[in-house]
């Protein structure tokens, strides 16, 4: 079926696709992207809908089926660090803690780039527990070298981690949901701390509370995202930064079953589930779409992205990104 439907492709669309392709090779050839990428993880020994902090999560139905629900995150974890392994990268595991059932979403840990670590606060005290044992993972991985600089945010400044800020390897820079967690001051400070600018999104829809429920920014330059989910402002920001061409938008079908919460490996794109539609538009692209079913999590407002952080991103140097576009004869957004 997608040999036939590659094959009445339109020019513009294998245009786009060859673009793409050759962006990726350009792209992790030259930059410290094409190394094995490294995950943090935490598996899910404690995980459970316990509270409410978001509009996904609903203690009394989770508390009706609990035991059936921990068996599917159980398997459906292990499922997405086989995934994981399967694409080739490598894990970092933390060990789960009694009475933190958000601890598995260690995407909200820290923000890494260049291995400096900028330690998260969460927003709301029912996660705040989680900042110590974060810390001191960190502070273990530092031992190891695996980072090498560790640091807090000044007092009272929210910042949920890569959840809300998501790096842009394509650009150099990163993207901050802000509105329902994290705070636009927190994108100044970070700037200063990793010296690559942030772009603040103010997000519009409680269920999309954190930029990664919503948005995700693939090596190519092509940017996934749930429009509704943003504000006018923010749609005005990824216009202004993203060419038309790139931005691969989603519907709300697939926003729900939180198909832009997705974890990109070089080529693969590992996700809980996404519409043939939007399969076919990253195969376009060159990418190769991994599902794995992860509704346990999504009862937490949770999916792949939210359960990894990646330890390797590097910012890199410019000269790769300036030889992709010279070659592609494209122009630099
Ligand atoms: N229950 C968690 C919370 O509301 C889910 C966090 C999901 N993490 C993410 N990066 N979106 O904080």
């Amino acid at each position: 079926m997608f040999a036939i439907f590659s094959a009445d492709l339109s020019r513009k669309q294998r245009l786009q696709s060859e673009k793409c392709r050759a962006r990726m090779n350009i792209h992790t050839t030259h930059t410290a992207e094409g190394s094995q990428p490294c995950f943090f993880m935490c598996p899910p020994q404690h995980f459970a809908v316990s509270y409410s902090i978001n509009p996904w999560m609903d203690p009394r139905a989770w508390a009706e089926s609990s035991a059936t629900l921990e068996m599917e995150a159980d398997r459906q974890w292990v499922g997405l660090r086989h995934a994981l392994l399967a694409a080739g990268a490598t894990i970092e595991t933390l060990k789960p803690a009694p009475g933190l059932p958000d601890l598995v979403f260690t995407a909200n840990a820290a923000v890494v780039l260049d291995r400096k670590v900028v330690l998260s606060r969460f927003r709301h005290s029912e996660r705040r527990d989680e900042e110590p044992i974060f810390a001191a993972a960190f502070a273990k991985l530092a031992e190891r070298g695996l980072v090498h600089q560790i640091t807090r945010l000044p007092a009272g400044i929210v910042l949920e981690g890569a959840g809300d800020c998501i790096w842009d390897s394509w650009r150099r820079l990163f993207w901050m949901g802000c509105g329902f967690r994290s705070e636009p001051a927190a994108a100044r400070i970070l700037e200063k701390q990793l010296g690559i600018p942030c772009l603040c999104l103010p997000l519009a829809q409680a269920s999309f509370y954190h930029l990664d429920t919503a948005f995700c920014a693939l090596p190519c330059g092509s940017v996934i995202y749930y429009p509704r989910a943003f504000t006018p402002a923010a749609l005005a920001t990824i216009h202004g930064h993203v060419a038309s061409r790139e931005r691969i938008e989603i519907d709300e079908t697939d926003a729900a079953r939180f198909a832009a919460n997705a974890v990109c490996i070089h080529r693969t794109i590992v996700l809980s589930s996404c519409s043939l539609a939007l399969r076919s538009t990253l195969e376009e692209r060159g990418y190769d779409v991994l599902e794995t079913p992860l509704h346990a999590f999504q009862r937490s407002g949770g999916s792949a992205c939210c359960l990894t952080l990646r330890l390797d991103h590097c910012s890199g140097g410019s000269s790769a990104r300036i030889s992709a576009e010279q070659q592609l004869g494209g122009t630099a957004l």
